[in-house]
């Protein structure tokens, strides 16, 4: 899978003249190389990027079951994930653990960091190819399950993951979403829900790796945060953690395959001021490197689809 991202350069032209003239064909774009970079264009700022968005797939998103700090900027544009410049966060299909996830991501680079920074992509095509057969039809067979726990103390508080303050709306919304809720006390709520490993995209067809298995497994946190985290709480209470559908432990040498799958169809690119960077959620991962520097990257998410 190779040019990925496609880049198209703007030499200052507005990006908004460029996607009125060629809509269709950044689309189709998008669809076979799974990101699009546009470089050198004029965007217009923050509402330049919510006016892009609207433009190519429709209106943005409110970020909802959420698993990461985010602020928001304006309107459904928000901040990257805000998470200690250091630490590397590893690649991931945006939401692919919930029913309903978006099929389309916009990176705008408002500020670039000084050094490294960048947002790698693979291929979840290539990704998919080069997991063991085995391992893949195992993960075909069983799924695998995501369990989630919210407190005021560790995690997030399921008020905010949530956008609500009331139980029975976190209830409701549960189980029309396919996730078992199991409340331990009133501020601390579990949830399970066992998802596919993989799907079919959409538009092209393509069976694609679609899942936060790799990601959320407690053996892809940091060593001492991953050994801090299992001593404060065990790992029942782990913000997050991955298993097979039926509950039982994934292997951590699985689990290490599927991250040399992931890293091994990586690749990458230095933003620049001004990048807006087009994703389509199921054909790329994204990922972020450590950083030095400002750093200011606004993310929008489009396209609510469930494959
Ligand atoms: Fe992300």
């Amino acid at each position: 899978m190779s040019g990925l991202p496609l880049v198209i350069e703007g030499g200052g032209a507005s990006i908004h003249d460029r996607i009125q003239l060629d809509r269709p064909d950044i689309r189709k774009a998008l669809t076979e190389h799974g990101a699009v970079l546009f470089r050198g264009f004029d965007v217009g700022g923050v509402e330049g990027l919510d006016q892009a968005v609207r433009e190519l797939s429709g209106a943005p998103l409110t970020y909802s079951e959420r698993s990461t700090p985010r602020s928001r900027i304006s309107g459904n544009v928000y901040t990257s994930t805000d998470y200690p410049p250091q630490e590397e966060i590893f690649a991931h299909n945006e939401n692919s653990y919930q029913a309903v996830w978006p099929l389309t991501l916009y990176f705008y680079c408002i500020e670039p960091p000084l050094t490294q920074g960048a947002t790698p992509l693979s291929s979840t095509r290539a990704v998919y190819e080069s997991i063991d057969r085995d391992i893949r039809a195992e993960f075909e067979r069983r799924k695998w399950m995501i369990v989630r726990n919210y407190s005021d103390e560790l995690g997030l508080p399921w008020s905010e993951a949530f956008n609500t303050e009331d139980r029975d709306e976190v209830n409701a919304y549960c189980a029309r979403n396919g996730i078992e809720t199991e409340w331990l006390d009133e501020t601390r709520l579990r949830t399970r829900a066992v998802r596919e490993p993989s799907h079919d995209h959409p538009v092209t067809g393509a069976r694609v790796w679609f899942n936060h298995a790799t990601f959320f497994h407690v053996s892809t946190l940091p060593e001492e945060i991953r050994l801090g985290l299992l001593e404060m709480c065990g790992e029942e209470n782990l913000p997050n953690n991955t298993y097979y559908g039926d509950g039982e432990p994934i292997p951590d040498e699985v689990v290490e395959h599927l991250r040399s799958c992931y890293r091994a169809a990586s690749t990458r690119f230095d933003y620049q001021r001004d990048d807006l960077l087009v994703v389509d959620n199921m054909l790329s991962t994204h990922a972020r490197e450590p950083f030095t520097g400002p750093r200011r990257i606004a993310v929008a998410m489009a396209e609510p689809s469930n494959a």
